[in-house]
């Protein structure tokens, strides 16, 4: 599907004359602020894992504000939170969607996710307030389980929205002794009918995601909006080493397969792929895990998780196949166990060449600085990129610093980035 979108907003798409379409920003802000509540912990930041009560409070939470501004929602198959113009709705048009991710990393920020699907609900009630007509019908969306922080399927509900979901692995999965499947009845959905949460080919016109940037390019440049170029892709590997578990104060080490020794390592060496050898832009081991992690015992196994990140899918296919080579010769030399498996993989996207101008016109016309970056970070868009054009817009972050609980913007670039996604969205859906 094409979006127009020569020029700059016409009057009549706004219908309220000599009055710049603007979003109420002390409304979203101090949403966003009630919206913070949900999850926290004194000291700790945010944990509203994906799939969990929090984020069931979070999307109960939402749907309530929006109730409050005559939007009606209905959470999907896939446990995500649908925000429509109740009854100025037309469905029988193309959706606009808007969105972002109502979940967090464990002690996280307020902002990472929260911060683009309340501006796409502010947005949308500004254009259900001022009974705007548009080419395509907007629609808000806040997806579920984005991070995949504990139940490890990251990108559960824009997978879920773009038909993608793989039921078996879903299946299987489990997160504290809870079954994925259990857990997502609880959040609303069911993955029996996972297929109703999928929108048809050309129900979708395009996809608008406002975030903050995460990193610390904007507030270097200081430049108040980021037009997001393209989006990193990213391969998870579970690594885990088998070793020898033995008495600590008995083994000579001459005669001791240590598990953590070797997984140390790995560290590094998945570490080498980026910072030494430039495979990939980036490689990280989050994720470690001895057994039986006890003082005087040698570690018998110990099961890591690597990520590494790049904006070229053949870069990623390289890097994979370098670090698996690599540790298969280490476990030959320490005469231990590795196995490597390769999580299904997130490809990098571009965002939509037509979509990037509008946001770039809309800062431009709202007098923003703006300047065009990639994205470090994996989004929703990227997956939604599967069924329409996507465009992203980013925010400043202080110090460049996310996930994680001092994760902060400065109200006026929230503002801002709210506003510049309204415009974006009067521009590409202009009767
Ligand atoms: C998403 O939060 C990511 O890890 O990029
Ligand atoms: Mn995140
Ligand atoms: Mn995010």
């Amino acid at each position: 599907m094409s979006i127009p979108t020569e020029g700059s907003v016409r009057p009549s798409a706004w219908p309220r004359p000599g009055l710049e379409p603007r979003v109420d920003g002390a409304r979203m802000l101090r949403r966003l602020a009630e919206m913070s509540r949900v999850g926290a912990r004194p000291g700790r930041g945010i944990t509203r894992l994906g799939l969990t009560a929090e984020e069931t409070a979070a999307r109960a939470l939402l749907a309530e504000q929006c109730r409050g501004d005559g939007l009606v929602s209905a959470t999907d198959k896939a446990g995500n939170l649908v925000i429509r113009r109740g009854r100025r709705a037309r469905r029988d048009r193309p959706a606009l969607l808007m969105g972002s991710h109502i979940d967090t990393v464990a002690d996280g920020g307020r902002l990472d996710g929260a911060y683009g699907v309340t501006a796409a609900c502010e947005v949308l009630s500004m254009l259900n307030q001022h009974n705007v007509d548009l080419a395509y019908e907007p629609v808000a969306v806040a997806f579920t389980n984005e991070e995949g922080a504990l139940f490890p399927y990251p990108f559960f509900g824009s997978l879920g929205l773009a038909g993608q979901v793989d039921t078996e692995q879903a299946r299987r999965m489990s997160a504290e002794g809870v079954a994925l499947p259990d857990a997502l009845r609880a959040a609303g959905g069911d993955l029996d009918r996972i297929d109703e949460a999928a929108w048809p080919a050309g129900s979708v016109a395009g996809y608008l995601e406002l975030h903050i940037e995460q990193g610390p390019v904007l507030e270097a440049a200081d430049v108040p909006i980021g037009v997001v170029h393209s989006i990193t892709g990213r391969t998870v590997l579970d690594i885990t080493v088998s070793g020898g578990q033995n008495h600590a104060g008995t083994t000579p080490m001459r005669m001791r397969h240590d598990a953590l020794t070797v997984a140390a390592r790995v560290v590094l060496a998945v570490e080498r792929l980026a910072r030494v050898r430039d495979l990939c832009r980036v490689a990280t081991v989050g994720r470690i895990v001895a057994e039986p992690n006890v003082t005087n015992v040698i570690p018998g196994t110990v099961r890591l998780t690597a990520e590494i990140r790049d904006g070229r899918a053949a870069r990623l296919r390289a890097a994979e196949q370098v670090i698996s080579t690599e540790l298969a010769q280490l476990a030959t030399a320490t005469d231990t166990g590795i196995t490597v498996k390769i999580n299904p993989v997130t490809e990098p996207v571009d965002t939509d060449g037509t979509l990037r101008r509008a946001v770039t016109d809309a800062a431009y016309e709202l007098g923003l600085r703006h300047m065009e970056m990639d994205s470090g970070a994996g989004h929703d868009a990227q997956i939604v990129a599967a069924i329409a054009p996507v465009g992203m817009i980013f925010v400043p972050s202080r110090d460049g610093v996310s996930h994680a609980p001092c994760e902060h913007t400065e109200d006026v670039h929230l503002v801002a980035g709210a506003n510049t996604l309204l415009r974006t969205v009067l521009k590409v859906a202009q009767p």
